[in-house]
């Protein structure tokens, strides 16, 4: 067993790797209209589950899970939420959901078969070394066609297994030889406790923890940027059959910034100190939410931007669930610090030869600390 200390070293690695992964695939998430339903689900009982009570380095473990509703009742659909140490994908009767894993959970929307729904999941732990920490946690909300709903937790009626074969995630497979999964932990008892910094919610509940200041520039030593403004990008695609309805962005630069999402401006700020919350509703469901912020350090001295996301979506065809990721500013993003380019805010301007950014500091360090967040009126683009 890890000393807490040790463990929490290592969390901290896995977890600045797999913010590496996340900025490369997505996000997913939840409409303002629809019934607040998702609230109401946390991880509080549910457990870290893994295929052993040890990990081992780049070792990727199959999860699966047989439910069947009780006798008279018919299943629509499921709500999940779903994070792992160190990545996951998650299928539903054979079909892929989304990706995820680390300290941001993401909430998966999906339909189910009336009767029996096998859910699968496979995750790994990367670059780490034997004795990391590795686990799986999810809490599904199951809702009959009677509106009633069920809960189901990850716990030992899982089975867990490394050494996966051709087609293990399919609901047809035989999983009766695979082991029951091993109880690793309960959710916020350490060492997990230092993993879960945010689920997404419907209303969002958004902040910055985690969040890292970025800029074009690696800090010199004398900590002094120079004046002038540089162009920031960030890509958000969907998992599929995820429709964006709303995004809701924190931001603040230092000094100045101008948000736009897609093409549209949003807002501006021109106070580190206090940030701002927007909240963008999709007229139009978007395949892609584009982030673009100008942002301008107005004398010689620090410099950078900090932003948080949650795209809430609602998966075609649904009304009342939804969907949730976060995107965070990290190494995800990228800038460019040659003259700003025409038309760099719009969603087709291509990105491809622009670096990713340099990253400055973790949310709330110094010199920034912490920052307020004032709230501006919705739009809707
Ligand atoms: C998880 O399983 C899917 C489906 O079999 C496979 O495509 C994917 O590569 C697996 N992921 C890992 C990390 O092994
Ligand atoms: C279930 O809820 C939906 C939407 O809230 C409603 O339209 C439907 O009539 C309800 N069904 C039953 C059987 O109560």
């Amino acid at each position: 067993m890890l000393s807490i200390a040790m463990a929490r070293f290592f969390l901290k690695t896995l977890n600045s790797l797999l913010f590496a992964g996340l900025a490369l695939s997505s996000a997913t998430s939840d409409t303002s209209s629809a019934p607040d339903v998702t609230s109401a689900l946390s991880f509080s009982s549910s457990k870290w589950i893994w295929n052993s009570a040890t990990a081992t380095a780049n070792a990727v473990v199959g999860f699966r899970k047989d439910f069947t509703p009780p006798l008279g009742k018919s299943l629509i659909g499921a709500e999940i939420i779903i994070t792992a140490v160190t990545s996951l994908n998650l299928y539903v009767n054979g079909d892929y959901i989304g990706s995820g894993g680390g300290r941001f959970a993401h909430r998966f929307c999906v339909d189910l078969l009336p009767s029996l729904n096998i859910f699968a999941v496979n995750a790994s732990t990367t670059g780490s070394g034997t004795g990391t920490v590795a686990g799986l946690i999810a809490t599904i909300l199951v809702t009959y066609q009677d509106n009633t709903t069920d809960i189901l937790l990850t716990d030992s009626s899982w089975r867990a297994k490394s050494s996966l074969p051709l087609g293990w995630e399919a609901p047809a497979f035989d999983d009766t030889a695979w082991p029951v999964a091993t109880v690793v932990g309960s959710y916020d008892v350490a060492p997990w406790d230092t993993i879960l910094v945010n689920i997404p919610a419907d209303p969002p509940i958004l902040s910055f923890a985690e969040a890292e200041w970025v800029w074009t520039d690696v800090v010199p030593a004398s900590g002094t940027l120079p004046a002038g403004s540089r162009a920031f990008r960030r890509t958000f695609t969907p998992f599929p059959n995820q429709v964006p309805a709303a995004a809701t962005i924190i931001i603040s630069a230092d000094n100045e910034y101008t948000l736009y999402v897609n093409g549209v401006t949003i807002g501006s700020g021109s106070n580190f100190k206090v940030a701002q919350r927007y909240t963008v509703n999709f007229a139009t469901a978007p395949e892609e939410v584009v982030l673009a912020v100008l942002v301008t350090n107005t004398a010689a001295g620090t410099a950078g931007l900090l932003v948080g996301m949650e795209v809430n979506m609602v998966p075609s065809g649904r009304t009342s669930c939804t969907a949730g990721t976060f995107s965070l500013s990290n190494v995800g993003w990228k800038s460019t610090k040659s003259a700003i380019p025409a038309g760099f805010e719009q969603p087709e301007f291509d990105d491809s030869a622009w670096p990713v950014v340099a990253v400055e500091a973790v949310y709330p360090a110094a010199p920034w600390g912490t920052v307020t967040i004032a709230t501006v009126a919705p739009v809707t683009i």
